[in-house]
């Protein structure tokens, strides 16, 4: 299997989105109500939200491609708004980080944080954060393997009416 990193451009939004719904719907289906779970998959993946984000040029978003096929995706950007704490040093936010379940360990999800760690370290970033929630204990594994550790700081990331607990991990280089 043949595994590229491609730039998602306007053009794939109907694919980013089925993918991003996807993704999203698998990782924390049975942890909501089903009704919060559409209300929020049609609120933060639909096409013209996704589209706005990918008309940002400093807003990265990536395709895992598996022989041609969009697997998973990647975001990421310098925006301290989520953790403002972050402002005293140059960081980037990973906003994104989803395979799809058939791809799991399989390495796909590691091209895609390295892809980022190269653009980190061209662009002289001091430092990486990303939310994950507290029972998510697999994205937890696969942060601690790339060097990403608690930083004491959560938020909440309610899905509808279902209240959830996000930790912020963080990496320093
Ligand atoms: C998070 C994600 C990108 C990681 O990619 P992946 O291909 O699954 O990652 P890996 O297999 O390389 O690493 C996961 C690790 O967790 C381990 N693991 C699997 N299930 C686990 C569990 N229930 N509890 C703890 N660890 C677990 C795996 O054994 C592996 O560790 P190892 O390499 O030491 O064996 C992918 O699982 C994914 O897309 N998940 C759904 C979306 C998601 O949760 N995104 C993150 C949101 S913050």
């Amino acid at each position: 299997m043949e595994i590229t990193i491609q730039r998602v451009t306007i053009n794939d939004v109907a694919t980013l989105s089925t993918i991003a719904k996807q993704t999203f719907y698998d990782t924390f289906t049975g942890t909501c109500t089903e009704a919060d779970m559409q209300s929020f998959l049609e609120e933060y993946f639909n096409e013209t939200q996704l589209a706005k984000e990918l008309s940002n040029p400093d807003d990265y978003c990536y395709f895992a491609m598996a022989d041609g096929k969009a697997v998973g995706y990647i975001r990421f950007m310098e925006d301290y708004n989520s953790l403002p704490v972050m402002k005293q040093w140059k960081a980037l936010e990973l906003k994104r980080i989803y395979v799809l379940k058939e791809y799991h360990g399989m390495g796909i999800a590691q091209k895609l944080i390295d892809f980022m760690m190269d653009y980190v370290a061209k662009e002289n970033y001091k430092a990486i954060w990303l939310g994950v929630w507290e029972h998510n204990l697999r994205a937890q594994k696969f942060y601690e393997k790339y060097g990403f550790v608690n930083s004491g700081y959560t938020h909440d990331f309610p899905i509808g009416n279902t209240p959830q607990t996000d930790v912020w991990l963080w990496k320093f280089l």
